[in-house]
């Protein structure tokens, strides 16, 4: 209970109408023997229509489905990916699974998204492909990149996991990349606890990635040929019929998803408006942002983000904090040898400054007063 008498303020939250709650209950019912992708097989087809790829392969997590585009690469030890320093980690750890080198790059204080500037400036022989994010449901300037990235012949690998419904120049995030990756878990924009998808036109590399995503086997056509036969070492990253109910489900709500969000974030827009220098989610003219989750950056009042969080903490309000940047964290140590913090400034100021405002379906009117009131308070603004 907070201090309202109310609920604790969860950092995220799905939206779950009946229309979830029927779909999901029909699959535990009828998704298995005959209909065992029943509901996989409906998704994948509603999820291509709506996304205009022609190959769409759902797998039981993004990190999975990352995981397999860059095993479509064939990558060597000495090949590198670039990637930006400010995004959550399952962008780039899919990148050392398969033995190459992420190069993290600095983002673009405007829309914290890489930009063409800093894939041009990290190119080598050895640069095969790049991982551009669709971060926290806003969009990189996308014209300038694929122009950079077909000019230097680069694969382009979108992460559009909290991108899904925004718009580059009304085209949809996710549609820019020669593969491009969708999350389904939990605080997604649609979601189905947990889940992926990897979409491309290139028949070859959706064939490729769906023998390893089943332990490299491929049944056998009209039952004639061998079943549990792999032909390579592969994975099991298949997903369920009753995860499928669900993303069925809100993929069939989501604009309705992607107006709460952006309600959400005019609500806060018009509670915070009056605190100095405080800029609410970064965005440019050319995006169409969805507010997957509304951000602010403390810089101008020099609180960290871990402070500020445990301020709000004391108000039971789950205020996240940003990423912190990637080349800081152990695992990516060996693929960084400079100071990162002066090769990756706005990254790293990003980080330190940067806070997640909660951004559950569910919350009221007098939520956000509630954690509007709190926000001023700790930032000592009335
Ligand atoms: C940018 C980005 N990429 C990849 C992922 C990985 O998604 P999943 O949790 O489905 O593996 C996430 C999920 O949080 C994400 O935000």
């Amino acid at each position: 209970m907070n201090e309202k008498g109310s609920r604790r303020i969860p950092s995220a939250g799905p939206s779950i109408t009946q229309a979830e709650i029927d779909l999901v209950s029909q699959a535990i019912k009828d998704g298995w023997g005959p209909k065992m992708s029943y509901y996989i097989d409906e998704f994948t087809e509603e999820f291509s229509n709506y996304i205009g790829y022609k190959y769409c392969l759902p797998t039981s997590h993004c990190t999975d489905a990352i995981h397999l585009a860059m095993l479509t690469l064939n990558l060597n030890p000495e090949d590198e990916v670039i990637v930006p320093d400010m995004t959550w980690v399952a962008s780039a750890a899919p990148v050392i699974y398969v033995g190459a080198k992420p190069v993290l790059v600095d983002v673009d204080p405007d829309s914290w998204c890489i930009t063409a500037s800093q894939i041009e400036k990290s190119i080598t022989k050895n640069t095969k492909a790049v991982v551009v994010v669709d971060l926290l449901g806003n969009m990189p300037e996308w014209d300038e990149i694929l122009d950079v990235c077909r000019k230097n012949n680069l694969f382009i690998i979108e992460d559009a996991s909290e991108g899904i419904g925004a718009k580059y120049k009304g085209n949809l995030a996710g549609t820019f990349g020669d593969i491009s990756l969708f999350s389904f878990n939990a605080t997604k924009l649609i979601m189905s606890g947990q889940g992926g998808m990897l979409c491309t036109n290139n028949q070859d590399l959706y064939n490729s990635a769906k023998l390893m995503s089943h332990h490299g086997m491929d049944k056998p056509k009209d039952g004639k040929g061998k079943y549990y036969w792999s032909d390579v070492l592969g994975f099991n990253y298949g997903w369920t019929n009753i995860q499928a109910a669900l993303a069925l489900a809100q993929l069939r709500r989501i604009n309705e998803l992607i107006e709460y969000k952006k309600w959400l974030f005019g609500e806060y827009q018009k509670r915070l408006s009056t605190v100095p220098n405080l800029k609410l989610s970064p965005s440019t003219d050319n995006v169409d942002h969805t507010y997957w989750i509304t951000t602010a950056l403390l810089k101008d009042y020099r609180i960290k983000k871990e402070d500020f969080k445990v301020m709000l903490d004391e108000h039971t309000i789950d205020m996240r904090p940003l990423f912190y940047p990637l080349s800081a964290m152990p695992p990516f140590k060996n693929y960084v040898n400079k100071n990162m913090r002066d090769e990756n400034p706005i990254t790293y100021e990003l980080s330190d400054y940067g806070i997640c405002l909660p951004n559950g379906n569910n919350l009221s009117e007098d939520d956000i007063d509630y954690i509007c009131y709190h926000f001023k308070n700790a930032l000592g603004v009335s």
